[in-house]
Formats: C-alpha cells, structure tokens, sequence
C-alpha cells in the first residue's frame, strides 16, 4: 500500500476567509419516501423522482462556481430498510451511472465514490470503476457520490489501514490521518446541507464536517430545485465561520 503524502491540498477549514460561494457543498437528499408517501404513491417514486433533482442540483452548482459537491445517495444503515427499497435504490445507482457518466464527461465532471464497493454486485462495482477511470483527468466539477457510506465506517477503515502500514502513533496527526479516508482530494465541506426536515447529520461526512456550516430545509429532496439551492447559498452567504477563533470585527 502507498503511504499518501501529508502535502495534500490545503482543506477549507484551513482557510479562514468567508468566500461568497462554498467550494465544496455536501448534501444528504433526504425525503424522497415522505414527498411519495404525501402522494399516496410507494416510497420508490420518490427515490425516482429525485433524480431530476440531482441533475438540476448539479447543472446549476457547475455554473455557480462551486468546485465540488458531494451526495449522500445510501448509507451503510439503509441497507436495513425493506429488500424491495434497497433494489430499487440499487437499481437507480446502476441507471444513473449508465445513463449520465457520459453526459457528465462532456462537461469535464470528475466522478468519485465514496463508501464500499465490496457489498455492490460485481456488475455495478465494475460500471462505477469504470466511470471513476474514464473521469479521473477531469478539470472541472468534482462530484463525489456517498453511496453505502458511513462516516463511522470510513474512520474506522482508515484506522485500520494506518495500523496496516505500520505507522508509529507518534506519527499519527489529524493531517495525516486525513490522508487515509476516502477524501484526500477533497477540501472539507463548507456547507452541508439536509432536505427533508431534519437536523441531524445520519453518519454523513463526521470528520470532513467538523467546521462546516450546516443548513436544514423542510423541503424534500424531489422539490429542492434551483430556486431552493439559491436559498441555501444565501443563508451561506450570511453565515459568520470562526473556526474557534474570533471574526476580525470581534
Ligand atoms: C432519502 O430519502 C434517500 C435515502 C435515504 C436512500 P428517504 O428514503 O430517507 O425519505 P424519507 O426520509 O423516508 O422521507
Ligand atoms: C440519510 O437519510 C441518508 C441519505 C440521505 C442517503 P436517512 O433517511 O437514512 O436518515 P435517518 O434515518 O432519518 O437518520
Ligand atoms: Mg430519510
């Protein structure tokens, strides 16, 4: 195994200026089975029906001059939801990675995952790899997607492969233990935000979000459209980030 350079780029919590947009927006598209449910149809139409959201999500951030964004799709507990659920959510990943890869290419998108692979089916472990390589040279938007993620897992693998590689613990910071998660090309999110209605953060992103500013909107992920996301970046906008320090003015 490599041993990752500690001269990584510099993550945004370092950097204690306020810009007027985040460089990398991570959200949790959460209620999806609610907007359904409020439809009288099955929880399913809604994960569909988010993928309409994520396409104008991601148009609208490219053009916004945000340079990474980072989706929360599975997490490693929603394996425990009904069987037909999980396919069906399976079966939306293996589409959407099919159907846009190429689309996304064209307009210089990097693609990462971030998660396991080991629990996918071969098939679709493979349509991810393959997107992840024909992607990787990429300048443009970098849009990593969370799918059997979980922020407690992704610690708890980075422990182990540091234990792995034999590293002395006196050699062990939080830059380099930065440097075994799955994000080591990717700042720190500056703003995370929650559709759904929720204000919890659901084993997303645990370390990266330590300084992220967090934004929580009722509306469900099928309803988040442009207009939403220029909300969310307003609120950014007049958010005041310390960093455990003081604002010059203070
Ligand atoms: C988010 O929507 C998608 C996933 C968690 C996979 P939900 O399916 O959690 O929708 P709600 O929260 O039950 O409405
Ligand atoms: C978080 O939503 C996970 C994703 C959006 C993928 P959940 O619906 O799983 O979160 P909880 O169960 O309400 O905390
Ligand atoms: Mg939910």
């Amino acid at each position: 195994m490599t041993r990752p350079s500690p001269t990584q780029p510099a993550t945004a919590r370092q950097s204690r200026t306020q810009t007027a947009v985040p460089t990398h927006i991570a959200i949790i598209m959460d209620g999806n089975g609610r907007w359904a449910q409020s439809r009288h149809q099955p929880r399913t139409t809604g994960h569909r029906a988010g993928i309409s959201s994520v396409r104008a999500v991601i148009d609208h951030l490219a053009k916004s001059g945000v340079h990474y964004v980072t989706l929360f799709a599975f997490s490693t507990e929603n394996w425990s939801r009904p069987l037909e659920e999980v396919s069906v959510l399976l079966e939306l990943l293996g589409e959407a990675v099919r159907d846009e890869t190429a689309e996304l290419h064209q307009n210089d998108v990097r693609i990462l995952h971030l998660g396991r692979l080991d629990r996918l089916s071969p098939k679709l472990r493979q349509e991810i790899q393959r997107a992840i390589e024909l992607t990787k040279d990429n300048t443009g938007l970098t849009l990593s997607v969370a799918f059997d993620y979980g922020g407690r897992d992704e610690i708890v693998e980075a422990t182990r492969r540091i234990v792995a590689a034999g590293i002395p613990a006196e050699e062990i910071d939080e830059s380099l233990f930065g440097h075994y998660l799955q994000t080591p090309t990717i700042p720190d999110p500056d703003l995370v935000i929650r559709t759904g209605g929720e204000f919890r953060i659901s084993n997303f992103l645990l370390w990266q979000s330590a300084y992220s500013e967090f934004y929580s909107t009722p509306v469900h992920w099928p309803d988040f459209d442009e207009q939403e996301m220029e909300r969310a970046l307003e609120a950014f906008r007049l958010r005041k980030r310390r960093f455990g320090s003081l604002s010059p003015e203070e």
